[in-house]
């Protein structure tokens, strides 16, 4: 006997884990006897009725998988819903056919796993009375109410890999290398990685840098005999008194903004000011791609296991969180709306500058 039916969905970027959570939700769902119908794109299968029944083999071998089975789309918002009208895109609000899908399909529940814009929406649903439970996910690891979202794991192994790589190039040429990461308004990629890859300089958007310092910490280390330097920024972090570098915009995301090109331009700068040759990597979706870290594929499982009690126990509204090591629960509407950005007093922070690195408000060798 079958006495609940479940929707899931994927939402926002993609992200390494969103296949662990979806195992892991449909797992315990089916051991429950429970049905599990997964949307497809994220709010457009419920907009759309693009969905379909998830099965054992169907979740079966996706734990170590990439991206998501499901789909995914970060511009299908039901509430400002983008239609192309001839050249132009127009925005309806499809709320109602959300709801209206809900309750057409009976679903005792609606498992959203996505970052703030996702949770925001979802958010929305739960006011008009849609029994959601949220999953955390983003490697930007910026979404309140949790210590750690999965995804974040596995970015920071892939950018400290590439820093590790940058630096036989920047030890054998003698250059400043420097590598933009993602991460968008807040800077734990560029702190993670930077901290484990060893570089010379971070820059994070919550400490603004001045390019004098950056530069005199490339100077300092080459007069001390180490001729050349790592510099890892976030693709958010600006100079002091300065802006962001916007790359571009969507226009039908939630969060428009996409963020990119300030290596390129710190990069321009320190050749300029030091005269050392200096070369820029932005490493991009390489960081959300391919496959979840161990720990991100067991944060995966956790969340979702989690989730699937606290629909057992008709707790709806709430997104599972991970807090000092152990696993809870907070009201979603606690958890969207604002970053959790890095304190600038983040114990990693106060190590990593004690080893003699540089967050470009300050210079030591
Ligand atoms: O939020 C995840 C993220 O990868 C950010 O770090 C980055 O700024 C953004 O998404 C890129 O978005 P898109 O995939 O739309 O280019």
């Amino acid at each position: 006997m079958i006495n609940k039916r479940i929707g899931i969905l994927t939402a926002g970027g993609d992200c390494p884990g969103l296949n662990a959570v979806i195992r892991s939700v449909s797992k315990n769902a089916f051991g429950l006897a429970w049905e599990v119908i997964g949307f497809e794109d994220g709010f457009q299968g419920l907009v759309e009725d693009r969905y379909r029944r998830l099965t054992n083999p169907d979740v079966s071998g996706i734990l170590t998988q990439g991206g998501t089975i499901l789909g995914t789309s970060n511009t299908a918002n039901p509430f400002r819903y983008p239609v192309r009208g001839g050249r132009k895109i127009v925005f309806h609000n499809y709320a109602d056919k959300v709801v209206a899908c809900v309750r057409r399909l009976h679903l005792d529940a609606l498992v959203c796993i996505g970052g703030d814009g996702t949770l925001s929406i979802a958010q929305r649903f739960v006011r008009r009375r849609v029994p959601i439970v949220g999953i955390p996910k983003t490697i930007d690891n910026d979404l309140s109410g949790t210590d750690f979202t999965f995804g974040f794991d596995t970015a920071v192994h892939i950018a400290t890999d590439a820093i590790d790589r940058l630096h036989t190039t920047a030890a054998s040429h003698h250059r400043v290398m420097v590598l933009e990461v993602m991460g968008r308004y807040a800077g734990w990629i560029a702190l993670y990685a930077g901290a484990a890859g060893g570089a010379d300089v971070i820059l994070i958007p919550e400490i603004p840098y001045r390019v004098d310092r950056v530069c005199q910490q490339v100077r300092a280390r080459a007069q001390h005999g180490k001729r050349f330097s790592l510099v890892v920024i976030a693709e958010g972090a600006k100079p002091k008194g300065g802006k962001q570098v916007v790359q571009r915009m969507v226009k039908a995301s939630t969060d428009p903004i996409r963020l990119g090109g300030i290596g390129h331009v710190l990069g321009r700068q320190i050749e300029r000011l030091t005269g050392i040759e200096t070369r820029v990597s932005v490493l991009g979706h390489i960081q959300r791609g391919g496959s979840p870290t161990s720990d991100d594929r067991n944060l995966g499982t956790l969340f979702g296991h989690q989730a699937v009690e606290l629909i057992r126990r008709g707790r709806f509204g709430y997104m599972v969180a991970l807090q000092n090591g152990a696993m809870t629960a907070v009201p979603i509407r606690t958890a969207v709306g604002k970053r959790k950005l890095v304190p600038r007093n983040h114990p990693l922070v106060l190590a990593t500058r004690a080893v003699g690195t540089s967050f470009g408000d300050s210079f030591l060798v």
